[in-house]
């Protein structure tokens, strides 16, 4: 029987973000989480992987968002996707840095992914080698296509919005929806370990939005059920501009998700510092254990984050670990 995971607050948990590793062959600036010394033998197998997500579909979870680190350094990724399909998970998502993309889009597709969201931040090729310590702008665009190809759609595009570092690329960006139907979503950069580098180069949402209005009439759209973000279309484009508000608009309302590390902590929150172990109920295969367990990291769902100011301590421990 269907037995939802319901909150302190009445929020309906339908949704998990499932970092597969904490590894990354990018090392972006906001990021900030170098976790280089990971043991892969920390992260959950692809069996613990099928039996963690059996039980999700009788607890209501519809969705699952494969991220990282970057997911597409698993050489078990295809096996994992697979493994959730069987499991009976409506939508599979995954979110990349695209590096990996074209060689796998079509297996993915295959394997049963519904979509992927693509992390670009610049079309500029020095600006994507200062961000992401690697020049690989050529090859990320390539997976874009690839994925596009596939069918892995509508393909997102996140692009964290950084004061002094890629507000030039916000128009340009903006501007793919107009010939395809891409979605570009701008998130607004949230701390990670602490504050520093966000303090220098925050920008609220709403200075993209004008850059944008000033050239294009934007109409008001719609994202799918559970979106965060709030959607525009350039009159006339196929594709769709959103904007992610962590900061200025956080939506802790209408949260729906929690997360799980590749090892098997279940985090609450993005800005948790207190995790529930699902490791060994994993590992021993103990349903009903994992079931309470699931539960139990609901129940300490805090209502909201606190408010992200200069001088606050709310930041994210380990984006990587954590996956976004
Ligand atoms: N602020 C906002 N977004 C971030 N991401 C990673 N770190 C940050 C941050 N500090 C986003 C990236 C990526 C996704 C996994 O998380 O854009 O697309
Ligand atoms: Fe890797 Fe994503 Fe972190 Fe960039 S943001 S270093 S792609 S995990």
């Amino acid at each position: 029987m269907l037995d939802y995971l319901i909150d302190n607050f009445g929020r309906r948990i339908t949704y998990i973000r499932f970092s597969v590793t904490p590894r990354c062959n990018f090392n972006c600036v906001y990021c900030n989480s170098h976790t280089g010394e990971t043991d892969k033998d920390e992260e959950f197998s692809t069996k613990d992987i099928e039996f963690l997500f059996s039980v999700m579909p009788e607890v209501g979870v519809k969705k699952v968002r494969l991220t990282g680190g970057e997911p597409l350094l698993r050489y078990d990724i295809l096996d994992i996707v697979k493994a959730l399909k069987k499991d009976k998970i409506q939508e599979i998502v995954l979110t990349t840095n695209g590096f990996y993309l074209s060689s796998v889009a079509e297996a993915l597709r295959e394997a049963g992914l519904t979509r992927v969201n693509v992390s670009l931040d610049t079309l500029n090729r020095d600006t994507f080698v200062h961000v992401t310590g690697v020049d690989a702008l050529d090859i990320v665009n390539s997976g874009i296509k690839e994925a596009i190809k596939y069918g892995l759609t509508p393909v997102k595009i996140n692009t964290v919005l950084m004061r002094g570092i890629n507000e030039k690329d916000i128009l340009p960006i903006a501007e793919l929806t107009l010939n395809s139907d891409i979605t570009v979503r701008f998130i607004e950069l949230m701390p990670v370990k602490d504050n520093n580098f966000w303090k220098m180069h925050y920008i609220n949402f709403r200075t993209a939005l004008a850059l944008i209005k000033k050239k294009y009439e934007l109409i008001k759209s719609t994202g799918g059920s559970g979106e965060v973000a709030s959607y525009y279309r350039i009159k006339g484009a196929p594709g769709k501009i959103g904007f992610i508000t962590p900061i200025s608009q956080h939506f802790c309302k209408y949260c729906n998700r929690i997360r799980i590390t590749a090892k098997g902590e279940i985090y609450p929150c993005l800005f948790s510092k207190e995790y529930i172990s699902i490791r060994d109920a994993v590992k021993d295969r103990n349903k009903d254990l994992l079931v309470s367990l699931i539960r139990k990291s609901v129940d300490i769902k805090p209502k909201e984050h606190g408010v992200i100011s200069l001088s606050s301590q709310d930041f994210i421990n380990n984006m990587r670990e954590l996956g976004g």
